[in-house]
């Protein structure tokens, strides 16, 4: 049987991971992309990740290349080239810079992998996918971007951590932009099927949920140099695998909404089934009026980052 092929687009700290989580759980043969000024970094860093293999036991193949055409008839490419943000930025500060190089990422992708399902993990997420989708001409199922993955990650970890108990017991669900906009779900999230709300309090469970919020940057303020790498780099492996595996999870993600929750035509956050051909369905969730309006807020803001990208393309 063919192995599914992986394109990880940007060899930095994030693309660099996902190719490790990818490679690890034997998802395909993966092909790891840089532009030309980093010369052998992304070759470096391929053959040192298949060194790794006879140890950790994986049969992944794993090339790193800064030409397009090896990433040709790829099944998946994941987009984590870009700037990361550094102390002080928010995510919105990287739109200029990333939505150019997006832009020619996605314009190379149309030109090699067609067929291939896109997730675009460089910020500002929301707008990247958008980019994406745009420039690719891509179908927008098969053109999503990771950021829920992540942010129920967090939002679990500090659940899990609050109440001594397992993550794995812990699941969790949101909404919304990947930014501080988001909007956490405590409504319909759970320790073993117990809803959260019966085992922590309001109060603290507000807490929780802006720390959560807060996630990226409280990471951002520790390191100093960049970004967080290792769980959003989980994440996007989690939502590979769900691909390639055709495994049918149901994650937020970034996702196209046109009708779906009255958004009108954007990428943002909802709960999806992901499987071989991308996003399968959007489910949409009731939500109680406080939750609509956090939403509607979260989504707002999506619309003024694609609104400020336009302007920058049109300036340029
Ligand atoms: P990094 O700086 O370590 O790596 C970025 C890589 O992209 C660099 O190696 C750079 O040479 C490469 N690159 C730049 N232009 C390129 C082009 N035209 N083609 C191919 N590669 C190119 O940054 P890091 O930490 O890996 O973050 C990458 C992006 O992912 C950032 O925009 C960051 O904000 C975003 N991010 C998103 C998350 C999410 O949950 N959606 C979570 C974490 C980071
Ligand atoms: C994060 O949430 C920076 O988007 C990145 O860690």
């Amino acid at each position: 049987m063919r192995r599914a092929k992986i394109s990880v687009i940007g060899a930095g700290n994030v693309g660099a991971t996902t190719a490790h989580w990818c490679a690890a759980a034997e998802l395909g043969d993966i092909v790891l992309l840089d532009i030309p000024q980093t010369e052998g970094m992304p070759a470096g860093k391929a053959l040192d990740l298949m060194q790794s293999s006879p140890i950790m036991g994986f049969d992944s193949k794993i090339v790193g290349t800064t030409r397009y055409d090896d990433t040709e008839g790829s099944d998946v490419v994941v987009i984590t080239a870009g700037i990361p943000r550094k102390p002080g930025m928010s995510r919105d500060d990287l739109l200029a810079t990333n939505a150019r190089i997006v832009g020619s990422v996605s314009a190379e992708i149309r030109r090699t992998s067609p067929e291939a399902v896109v997730i675009v993990v460089s910020n500002p997420l929301d707008a990247m996918v958008q980019r994406a989708q745009q420039v690719s001409g891509l179908p927008h199922r098969r053109v999503m971007g990771q950021a829920g993955a992540l942010d129920t990650a967090r939002f679990r970890t500090f659940l899990a951590m609050e109440l001594g108990v397992s993550v794995e017991d812990v699941s969790a669900m949101l909404l919304g932009g990947h930014g501080d906009t988001m909007v956490p779900l405590p409504r319909c999230t759970s320790v073993s099927g117990i809803p959260v709300t019966q085992l922590i309090t309001p109060e603290r469970l507000d807490e929780i949920v802006q720390r959560t919020r807060d996630g990226g940057a409280e990471i951002v303020k520790l390191l100093k140099t960049g970004s967080a790498y290792y769980a959003p780099a989980a994440a996007t492996a989690q939502m590979v695998e769900a691909i390639v595996r055709d495994k049918k999870r149901l994650v937020p993600c970034a996702a196209y909404c046109d009708k779906e929750y009255g958004v009108g035509g954007y990428y943002v956050g909802v709960p999806v089934v992901l499987g071989s051909s991308g996003v399968e369905r959007i489910i949409e969730l009731e939500l109680t009026e406080t939750e609509r309006a956090a939403f509607r807020k979260s989504v707002e803001a999506v619309k003024d980052l694609v609104a400020a990208m336009a302007r920058l393309a049109e300036a340029s």
